[in-house]
């Protein structure tokens, strides 16, 4: 008789869900559902990853020498202080694996992001939600969740799928007042399309008991390739670095990588068509009488009056082949969110949701 299980908190894990591509029976599907740059990633990345096709037969570098140097140079960081890991979510699920166990407990925020809580059961600690306030992290409320068997708190600043953010003085106040045994994770995968925003950068500078991640599938235009990293104090960075694979990173991502975070015209451009779209389209939202707070990410979070009104309005949206992302396991069944596209797109979208509203009338 066998008697084979998984670890405990395995089986809690609900599979995570991404969001949809394909719809049946359509052909000219708008996929707006997973917060993908709509202008792909910088030509330079895409000649890279040619390039990288001829050393297919080498292992790549276990090191990231080359990436954490491009990093560093760009965004003035130590690269002794950087991890680079397969998308953020390694980073994230590498966090728990190093930090947290069975008896310890992990918090992130009511609507936030997925990984928090797979990756924490995963490890074997307790997942902690906290509730937000106005659909934004609210520290205080995340202080009176903490105790002595806090060790990591997530926040996503700004947040996914709200959009919304908290200011970094009172990011600064939370590190202060955490626990000591706890680590503060700012997950900044939306950090570049905020204006004057560091993602948290200088906090980490200065603080031993912050770390922050980030993306290349976002703004970068390459959640294909999967690639993330993280900046943090060293001794939290070499912790880290013992329980990553050593080739965790192919050979083409690493090229792809530098090569796309080197090209910063290309991410100034797509920042400044995203954020003009994403508030002229936020503003043709309301104009209809829709709901929906300000944006600092590359998604808007649509509100209905109720999760029915959701519903049909994402029936209506996937009949004309418009793919959003329903937002029920993010505690906002009421809401839909949608990735913001090119300019046309946008037009396109909205002239949609007017025709659903009329025929809701
Ligand atoms: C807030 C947040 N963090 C992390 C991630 C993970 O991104 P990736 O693993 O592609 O780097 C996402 C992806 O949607 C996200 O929205």
């Amino acid at each position: 008789m066998v008697n084979i299980k998984p670890q405990p908190g395995i089986m809690k894990i609900d599979l995570y869900e991404g969001g949809a591509s394909e719809l049946k029976g359509q052909n000219d599907v708008l996929k707006l559902s997973s917060n993908e740059n709509p202008f792909g990633p910088s030509p330079k990345a895409v000649d890279a990853y040619s390039i990288s096709g001829k050393a297919l037969h080498r292992y790549p570098s276990t090191s990231h020498d080359e990436l954490r140097r491009a990093i560093s140079r760009i965004l003035d960081l130590q690269p002794e202080n950087i991890i680079c890991g397969v998308g953020s979510d390694e980073i994230i699920s590498l966090l728990c694996q190093t930090f947290s166990g069975q008896g310890d407990e992990v918090i992130y925020t009511e609507h936030g992001f997925a990984m928090y809580k797979i990756s924490a059961l995963a490890a074997g600690a307790t997942p902690v939600v906290v509730k937000e306030k106005n659909r934004t992290t609210d520290i205080k409320n995340i202080l009176n969740k903490c105790n002595e068997n806090t060790k990591l708190i997530f926040i996503a600043n700004p947040n996914n799928p709200t959009g919304t953010m908290i200011t970094l003085k009172q990011v600064e106040e939370l590190a202060m007042k955490i626990p000591k045994q706890a680590l503060l994770v700012l997950d900044g995968a939306y950090a570049e399309y905020v204006d004057n925003y560091d993602g948290g950068s200088q906090i980490v500078k200065n603080k031993s008991n912050v770390i922050m991640t980030r993306t290349f599938s976002k703004i970068y235009g390459l959640g294909g390739m999967r690639v993330g990293w993280g900046f943090g104090p060293k001794p939290v960075i070499e912790a880290l670095q013992r329980v990553r694979g050593p080739f965790n990173l192919s050979v083409p991502a690493l090229a792809v990588a530098e090569a796309a975070i080197t090209d910063q015209d290309y991410i100034k451009r797509c920042k400044e068509e995203n954020n003009a779209t994403r508030d002229w389209f936020i503003a043709s939202l309301r104009k209809l009488g829709l709901a929906c707070d300000n944006s600092f990410t590359n998604f808007v979070l649509l509100r209905f009056k109720n999760k029915s009104q959701a519903e049909l309005c994402d029936q209506y949206l996937q009949s004309k082949g418009v793919i959003v992302r329903r937002v029920d396991g993010y505690n906002l069944p009421e809401a839909l969110r949608i990735t913001v596209g090119d300019r046309n797109t946008c037009e396109r979208l909205v002239g949609v949701i007017e025709e659903f509203l009329v025929r809701q009338e």
